[in-house]
């Protein structure tokens, strides 16, 4: 199957690189209950391969939570989490995750007034936070997720009044983790570890998402095989101080996706600046939006043509100057009419994409053993909820 030929714009998920992801998760942390993050990509197509695969879900919101039961998730396989939640959505959570990690305090005083059940679940900010930008930082001073340790006695106060028991707890530090920050993960391990000693009845640890992508050539990947040793021989001295009577969750959404998907983009225009040679496509950061967003680089590969290289900028159709995939690129130099793949766009791009200048949202498909089949879906159906 040639994806050039594919109409443009539109994303293209492999499906062999999804369920290798996923096995080698299973593999090198061996008994750790895996949550995919589904905020990383929703399409219905590719949930239901993660749950093939054995995998959960984790949602933060009612309308992901639908999306997994479409999917076929179980209860017990949806784990929940959300900061600034209204109390219909945590009450809807409550009824429909297994595992329902509290934020605040408000949201604790809620769960217990509205005897959401017995056993709860802290999310704790253990003031540890790392990012590929600061947006994604979800611990530390500065994050809103969480409660701070410095709350924890006034949480416990909130526990006592309503006769709870916290059964777990779970903390995510932020977002695409590489091998340069491998010991700052493992150090969260550590702390959560220890915070967790302090509340004798817990029986679930689960330390959130974050495993990271190379996406520039020169980053160096997670060495997830000595990672998830390192992991296991925390995990395991933990276990064996509780008599084995305990469980450990990930949460990882773009280490299962992002390598897996490409946006397809058509060459519809070009000019020059006294600084740019712009290549102009038919999309824009109304479908991927990291490189404006994050300034995220992204591979890009001119996949009609082979030749001479040439330092482009290459921008998209959407009305605002920030409207950038790449600055001064090196390409193989394009024509009107070339399809360019912007690569290791599985994560965040389609489920971040939006219809901004009310243009379309790009078609997906699936490309399995070597076809290409269409899994355009419209998360407007799932997002709505009945008033
Ligand atoms: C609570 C939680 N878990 C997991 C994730 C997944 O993160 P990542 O895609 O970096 O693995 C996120 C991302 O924001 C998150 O907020």
């Amino acid at each position: 199957m040639q994806i050039k030929n594919l109409p443009t714009p539109c994303y293209v998920y492999d499906r062999a690189v999804i369920e290798k992801r996923c096995r080698d998760l299973k593999t090198y942390f061996p008994g750790v209950k895996i949550f995919y993050a589904v905020k990383a990509n929703s399409n219905p197509e590719l949930l239901k391969i993660i749950r093939k695969e054995g995998l959960g879900i984790e949602c933060v919101s009612p309308g992901e939570i639908r999306a997994g039961q479409a999917a076929g998730m179980t209860k017990e396989k949806i784990s929940f989490t959300c900061s600034n939640l209204s109390e219909s959505d945590l009450v809807f959570a409550a009824r429909n995750a297994g595992y329902v990690h509290i934020d605040s305090l408000v949201q604790l005083e809620t769960w217990g007034k509205k005897k959401l059940g017995r056993d709860v679940s802290l999310r704790i900010n253990e003031g540890i936070g790392t990012g590929h930008h600061r947006h994604v930082v979800t611990g530390g001073p500065d994050s809103k997720f969480g409660i701070s340790l410095k709350d924890l006695p006034a949480a416990r106060k909130i526990v006592k009044k309503y006769g709870l028991r916290v059964v777990s707890l779970e903390q995510h530090i932020g977002s695409n983790v590489l091998d340069k920050d491998a010991d700052i993960f493992l150090k969260s391990v550590r702390k959560l570890l220890r915070s967790a000693e302090e509340f004798p009845e817990v029986r679930h640890v689960d330390f959130g998402g974050g495993f990271g992508i190379p996406y520039r050539p020169t980053d160096r990947a997670l060495n997830l095989k000595t990672l998830g040793k390192e992991f296991t021989s925390l995990t395991n001295a933990f276990a064996e101080k509780r008599g084995g009577k305990v469980t450990f969750a990930l949460e990882p959404g773009r280490y299962v996706v992002a390598e897996s998907g490409t946006l397809l983009t058509t060459v519809v225009d070009m000019k020059s600046t006294s600084k740019h040679q712009f290549v102009g496509v038919n999309s824009g950061f109304n479908h991927l939006i990291r490189p404006a967003m994050y300034g995220s680089y992204h591979p890009i590969e001119n996949l009609s043509r082979k030749g001479t290289k040439k330092t482009v900028t290459i921008a998209g159709n959407v009305c605002e100057s920030g409207d950038i995939f790449a600055t001064h690129r090196s390409i193989v130099a394009p024509k009107i009419g070339d399809v360019l793949a912007i690569g290791n766009a599985g994560a965040y791009g389609m489920s971040m994409a939006s219809v901004y200048n009310l243009r379309e949202l790009p078609r997906e498909f699936i490309l399995e053993k070597g076809k290409a089949r269409e899994i355009t879906f419209s998360p407007e159906a799932r997002v709505r909820t009945k008033k």
